[in-house]
């Protein structure tokens, strides 16, 4: 299962990128639009800074869905760097964007997907990836895991190349869910991926193990 990081911060990138777990990064609008409040850096910048420490696939989203003027902006992000994925979003507009880009050899992302017959689409247009947004499924009360595990067996029984993306993702059980129904990718936040390490038995045990050390620590054996 690979692990995509959820934000346009690059702290945060460079803090887990440096933890060894990162495979790529996905940004949207508000993300994009948090990093530039935070920072008053330019969005451009902003991405290629985000490509620089990644080195794997990075979700850049248009903001428009006027094909010709969708087209541009991509042609633009893909500029940026060779690791950039366009995101699209999962309507008949969004299927021509994706269309186009894929025959320019511009991988795409497609997103805000919140059906099986869009995720379909999605890979039949040929989208890379495909992002299910699992935590605002089950905001309005739906089964977001549902969806996943839906994808995950349509695109097996065709052998679609599109990878399941899984986005949206609130809480550490998210991330375990989707990799019991075999999903390709889980896009996680920070304050997720940091909450998936805590147990409170291993705080616990770390402190016994310390206490009971300490007890014999002069006894002359050294393990440093
Ligand atoms: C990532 O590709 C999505 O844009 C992101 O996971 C959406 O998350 P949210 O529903 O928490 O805004």
């Amino acid at each position: 299962m690979k692990f995509f990081l959820d934000t346009a911060n690059v702290e945060e990138i460079k803090r887990v990128t440096e933890w060894g777990l990162i495979d790529g990064v996905t940004t949207n609008p508000t993300l994009l639009a948090r990093e530039i409040k935070r920072t008053g850096g330019k969005p451009f910048d902003i991405l290629k800074e985000i490509c620089e420490t990644v080195k794997g696939p990075v979700s850049a989203e248009v903001t428009t869905l006027e094909v010709k003027e969708a087209v541009k902006q991509a042609e633009a992000l893909a500029e940026i760097s060779k690791w950039i994925t366009i995101k699209s979003p999962a309507t008949i507009d969004g299927i021509r964007i994706t269309r186009k880009l894929v025959k320019k050899n511009i991988p795409v992302n497609m997103t805000l997907i919140f059906s099986a017959n869009q995720a379909i689409l999605a890979a039949k247009a040929g989208a890379t990836f495909a992002s299910p947004f699992i935590g605002r499924l089950d905001d309005i009360g739906k089964d977001g895991m549902n969806l996943v595990d839906e994808m995950v067996t349509i695109y097996n029984n065709y052998d679609f190349d599109t990878e399941v993306l899984v986005a949206s993702i609130r809480h550490p059980q998210h991330v375990v869910e989707a990799a019991l129904l075999g999903a390709d990718i889980a896009t996680i936040p920070f304050n997720v991926i940091e909450k998936m390490t805590g147990h409170p038995l291993t705080d616990y045990g770390i402190i016994r193990f310390e206490k009971d050390w300490d007890e014999v620590k002069d006894s002359g054996f050294k393990i440093l």
